[in-house]
């Protein structure tokens, strides 16, 4: 299924650029952006990289320099983490969270600061990652590059696939080597490289239980609990079993990433920056007519909705667990529940 692709992609891996790992992948297709096969894994909610496409054409020539000399005064959000890893957490719940312990730093600064820093950065300094959305304070040329993405394209496949509003862009530039850890977002993504490369690895959403995420009440919701550098499988032990879907994104190249997909993201350590863009898009209305058996990305929609009032009800994570646990281990105590034995007095 997937096409040949630039040599490259072999090389990138046989150096020192990404991290080992020790589960199974296989290879997301590259296809080129029109063909009858990228459409269908689009429509199937698959992962796909799309080449050739000039989506973001404009953006191509967005070079630190450029981005410097056009938007060196905006304010930009900058990230920063002593482990060069980015794990997203939510500040609100953060506040209240007991013990919990923020795993980046969020600063704001100036694009030309932040183009300062990576450019004095030294080992042993804190990594940074810009992460801005495309809002209304970036400057005019930078507005005319937007104005000039590939709008037809983009707007085609949402209304095709029947997605909701595009709800944010946003500008990605990571130092060579930050990682984003393995998460999933509630919006489908077409991630659109424009300088350096990243690694991504996704997992299909049935992948949940190897992947352990945090529970919906906790800062980190939606992300995995497993430290992929160094598993601790006493507590996470069927994360030994996960599949993934791998690919190097390069410049010009577009991965769908669909809602409910994880995906863990590596820039590759020779990169001084790598540069992406996001559009992200809500899913579209639920369907009128709804089949059994759900899918697997409904159950996980339905899982978050129990958490979420069972959290409303006892307001405290570790009472939630324990409720779960009581419901499961009193009224489903067997592997599997059997509707033809009969109940035993
Ligand atoms: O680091 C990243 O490029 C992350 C992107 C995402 O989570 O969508
Ligand atoms: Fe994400």
């Amino acid at each position: 299924m997937a096409e040949a692709r630039d040599v490259t992609t072999t090389t990138d891996k046989s150096d020192d650029e990404f991290a080992k790992f020790d589960f199974s992948v296989s290879e997301i297709p590259c296809l080129h952006y029109q063909s009858v096969e990228a459409e269908r894994l689009i429509s199937c909610e698959k992962p796909v990289v799309l080449r050739d496409s000039r989506v973001i054409s404009t953006a191509m020539k967005w070079s630190l320099d450029y981005l410097e000399a056009n938007m060196g005064d905006s304010k930009c959000n900058v990230y920063s983490s002593q482990t060069g890893r980015f794990k997203y957490f939510d500040d609100k719940k953060a506040q209240t969270f007991p013990g919990f312990e923020c795993p980046m730093q969020l600063n704001e600064m100036t694009f030309d600061e932040f183009v300062r820093k990576v450019r004095e950065w030294k080992a042993g300094d804190r990594a940074l990652y810009l992460q801005q959305a495309l809002n209304d304070t970036v400057k005019p040329s930078i507005v005319r590059d937007f104005i000039g993405f590939d709008w037809d394209w983009l707007n085609f496949h949402q209304a095709k696939q029947k997605w909701g509003p595009l709800t944010s862009n946003l500008v990605l530039i990571a130092m060579g080597g930050n990682i984003t850890p393995a998460h999933y977002d509630e919006q489908h993504n077409f991630f659109c490289q424009v300088e350096g490369r990243k690694r991504c690895i996704l997992f299909h959403p049935d992948q949940f239980e190897c992947l352990y995420p945090h529970p919906v009440s906790h800062p980190c919701d939606r992300q995995s609990q497993v430290d992929f550098d160094r598993p601790d499988f006493s507590r996470f032990p069927k994360f030994k079993h996960v599949k993934g879907w791998e690919t190097i994104v390069h410049p010009g190249e577009i991965l769908y990433i669909p809602m409910y997909w994880w995906h863990y993201i590596e820039s590759a350590k020779s990169d001084t920056t790598t540069t992406s863009i996001t559009f992200w898009y809500r899913s579209g209305p639920t369907p009128q007519e709804i089949t059994w058996p759900l899918s697997v990305e409904q159950k996980i929609a339905v899982t978050r909705n129990i958490e979420k009032m069972l959290h409303d009800a006892l307001k405290n994570t570790e009472e939630v667990r324990e409720l779960l646990h009581m419901i499961v281990d009193g009224r489903y105590p067997c592997e599997r529940w059997d509707h033809e034995r009969p109940f035993t007095q």
